[in-house]
């Protein structure tokens, strides 16, 4: 059995209306826990756990179970647990009776939102109770299933020609929902000392920012070595270069040091952060990092993705909600709910003035062809992924399904995705914000 999502509060007498709300909750998938059915060996320690792990915590009440010290025992120990971790519990008090409840219930339950089983029928009061559930527990399966937490790049390198095409077709249309960004921040500066995280190949940054004429110097960094070799190639000058560096690597700020000596840099005032933090396992790390070497008026561009930003529309089938389901397993396509965390992020490294300039990038006002391109941006990297994934992992049975279903439903996504009176929205954010 997998996390518990509701833990039940109630006394002995209750029982058998305890045993219905229960099974109609697991009926619809949402996993219950209660005494004794789900006691593991010590009693006390396991009703602790349970508390500590359920996202709701539903106590059923009437007079008597208002006075059940067991009872009072639990409700005060999810009480303290939202109060010391902030909220990660919510309380669902059942009303089930009109009787005055003890005094110490009432000093926990008073201010709550009550469902209320003496105003409606019980049936009713439970589906009100699995409706408000699986509302609060949504966002957190929804994680659960993809990702529990970021974890370490997974991203393949270059050398594969389809991820190159795949980002070039993406630098272009991106270009249109970004520029803007770009050019204000450059107008604003008299000269760019640029730092460029996770460049790849220097495509990105040299087209939006290492192009300008009032750049003073541009340092690029990136973990793959092909594409660092790359970057040189095309674009490295005697202001412009980029190294080979892990972006988590303990050493960061001791390795940007020395490449800001041997460079000769003494400060940035513009870092770039673009479809990075995605990737990333302890995205805070690096930005308190890097905020140390910017002067106080630097600026930061950090562009990333949310998919549960993005909208398709009409998706009568369902194909676009499978594909997009899809996306969140692929261990290639980072954490897909990292957009939503960059304000904080910023903020909690100790930036300010943080604003979203820009978010979802919408096919509303798209030509054919730049919806052809936005399609490709978004699917046909999914596809891609999944056959490398198939490759690289043969005995992974969700890869070569979810492989398998790509390449079945991707010509019907496209068709759909090209028609006229379609909709929709990629989940991009991009955010600014000063040091
Ligand atoms: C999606 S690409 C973005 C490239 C470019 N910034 C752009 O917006 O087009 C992400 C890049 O970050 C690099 N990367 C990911 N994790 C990294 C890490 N821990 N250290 C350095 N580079 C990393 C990847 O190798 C890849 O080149």
């Amino acid at each position: 059995m997998g996390k518990t999502d509701v833990f039940l509060s109630y006394e002995h007498s209750l029982k058998s209306i305890v045993d219905r709300i229960c099974a109609e909750l697991e009926n619809d998938g949402i996993r219950c826990w209660y005494a004794p059915r789900d006691v593991i060996g010590d009693y006390a320690t396991s009703i602790v756990s349970a508390i500590d792990e359920a996202s709701v915590f539903v106590v059923l009440l009437n007079n008597e179970s208002s006075r059940s010290p067991h009872v009072l025992n639990e409700v005060e120990m999810a009480y303290k647990r939202i109060i010391d971790k902030e909220g990660e519990l919510t309380i669902l008090p059942l009303r089930l009776d009109n009787e005055d409840l003890s005094k110490a219930m009432e000093y926990y339950v008073k201010r709550m939102h009550w469902i209320d089983a003496t105003t409606q029928s019980v049936e009713n009061a439970v589906q009100e109770l699995k409706h408000k559930i699986k509302a609060i527990i949504k966002p957190a399966r929804q994680e659960e299933e993809v990702r529990i937490e970021r974890k370490t790049n997974m991203y393949f390198d270059d050398a594969d020609e389809k991820e190159k095409k795949r980002l070039k077709i993406q630098q272009t249309l991106l270009e249109s929902f970004d520029k803007a960004l770009y050019d204000k921040i450059a107008n604003e500066k008299q000269t760019m000392r640029i730092l460029d995280l996770g460049c790849n190949n220097g495509d990105f940054v040299m087209n939006r920012l290492g192009a300008k004429e009032n750049v003073e110097c541009l340092l690029g960094l990136e973990c793959n070595a092909e594409a660092v070799a790359k970057a040189n190639e095309k674009y490295g000058s005697d202001k412009i270069c980029f190294e080979e560096c892990c972006l988590e690597c303990d050493d960061l700020e001791k390795n940007i040091r020395g490449f800001c000596e041997k460079y000769g840099i003494s400060d940035f005032n513009v870092v770039n952060v673009s479809m990075l933090i995605l990737h990333l396992k302890d995205p805070l790390k690096l930005l308190k990092t890097v905020r140390r070497f910017l002067k106080p008026s630097a600026k930061i561009i950090v562009k990333d993705i949310d998919d549960g930003l993005n909208i398709a529309y009409p998706d009568n089938d369902g194909l676009f909600e499978h594909a997009m389901d899809c996306c969140l397993k692929n261990e290639l396509a980072g954490y897909r709910y990292s957009g939503r965390q960059i304000f904080g992020l910023l903020h909690k490294a100790g930036f300010r003035n943080i604003r979203l300039v820009k978010s979802g990038m919408d096919t509303s006002s798209m030509n054919y062809d730049e919806r052809e391109a936005l399609f490709m941006t978004y699917f046909s990297f999914i596809k891609n992924d999944f056959d490398m994934l198939t490759e690289k992992y043969p005995d992974n049975a969700l890869y070569a399904e979810n492989a398998k279903w790509m390449d079945e439903n991707y010509d019907a996504l496209e068709d759909a995705f090209l028609a006229d009176d379609f909709f929709f929205t990629l989940g991009f954010m991009l955010f600014e914000a000063e040091r």
